[in-house]
């Protein structure tokens, strides 16, 4: 595995593999702290693409509170070893006055979507994020990007940015990674001790008892946001910032399951609980079951 420090040599490195090998690249971005969540996507790069490039970029403009980013899980080392094993072909790990050159003053706003769930109680996220991610594939060139539905608003989010942008990319998806106990990956799991960590079930199993209701029959969204709230308040540890069943495209709050007249199958049911000083998010799409759809067109 190479690596890779400078925008301009990244450009040049993607600019050869694409004329020489005519080669199909994928980037998988990331802030390091590597887990199997980030790992799974780069096995759905790889079989996406012939070369693989990774970065591992904590990107400052994406923090709403400076203590998150000092604090955040740095682990350069581990990293390279995860990478490398997993066969990542170049690791890009670019310096902030790189990315950001003095005096830098653009940024890209991805509207209506930033403004719902994490957006809400993260001011400035996503315009961190979506500048950012713009930046990487202005470095990578990449034909492929992936990124995790752990980050629902900001996959939805990344994906308006390319078709508005007009931007070569095809950005694919990757199913949520978790622990044997439901947990979802997360590079901020390591700050959890070990009865936070034991809280943190709790996260999965509001999504569980949200999703049981829907399975039982119920498509009222207060109802199911309130089967998830009622589940959280049973852990002590947990702080809800907000739970929310929207749609899944709009993000926009859903009263009904089967209210929305395109997607009346599906509903977004997202997440983000603190835990002490940490906080979580997480998510899971609810199917109404086939046979009450049928029912209710028929
Ligand atoms: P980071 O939190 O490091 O996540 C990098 C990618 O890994 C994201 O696409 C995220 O959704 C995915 N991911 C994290 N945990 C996962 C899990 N348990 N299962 C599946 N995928 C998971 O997201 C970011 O970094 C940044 O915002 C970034 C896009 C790199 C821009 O700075």
């Amino acid at each position: 595995m190479r690596t890779i420090e400078q925008v301009s040599a990244m450009q040049a490195w993607s600019h050869e593999a694409r004329r020489r090998d005519g080669a199909r690249i994928a980037l998988v971005p990331t802030m390091g702290a590597l887990h199997a969540g980030h790992l799974s996507l780069i096995d759905v790069a790889r079989r996406h693409a012939d070369v693989v490039v990774a970065s591992v970029f904590v990107n400052p403009t994406q923090f709403d509170r400076t203590d998150d980013f000092a604090r955040y899980p740095r682990d350069v080392d581990a990293d390279g070893a995860l990478l490398a094993g997993a066969g990542v072909d170049v690791l890009f790990a670019p310096d902030a006055d790189d990315i950001y050159p003095d005096g830098a003053q653009t940024t890209v706003t991805v509207e209506q979507l930033a403004e719902p769930l994490c957006g809400a109680h993260r001011p400035g996220h996503f315009r961190g994020v979506a500048t950012v991610v713009l930046k990487l594939f202005s470095a990578v060139q990449p034909h492929v990007a992936v990124f995790g539905e752990k980050d629902y608003q900001q996959l939805a989010l990344i994906r308006r940015m390319v078709r508005d942008l007009h931007l070569e990319i095809d950005v694919i998806g990757a199913p949520i990674v978790r622990e044997a106990d439901g947990v979802a990956m997360s590079s901020r799991n390591r700050h959890l001790d070990a009865d936070e960590r034991a809280a943190a079930t709790c996260l999965a199993r509001a999504l569980a008892a949200a999703e049981e209701r829907v399975a039982a029959g119920e498509r009222d969204g207060a109802a199911i946001v309130a089967a998830a709230t009622s589940e959280l308040a049973r852990e002590p540890r947990a702080r809800v910032e907000y739970v929310a069943a929207v749609h899944p495209d709009t993000l926009q709050p859903l009263a009904r399951l089967d209210d929305a007249p395109d997607v009346a199958d599906r509903a977004l049911l997202a997440l983000a609980v603190w835990i002490g000083a940490t906080r979580l998010i997480d998510n899971r799409v609810l199917t109404v079951p086939a046979a009450s759809r049928e029912r209710r067109t028929a």
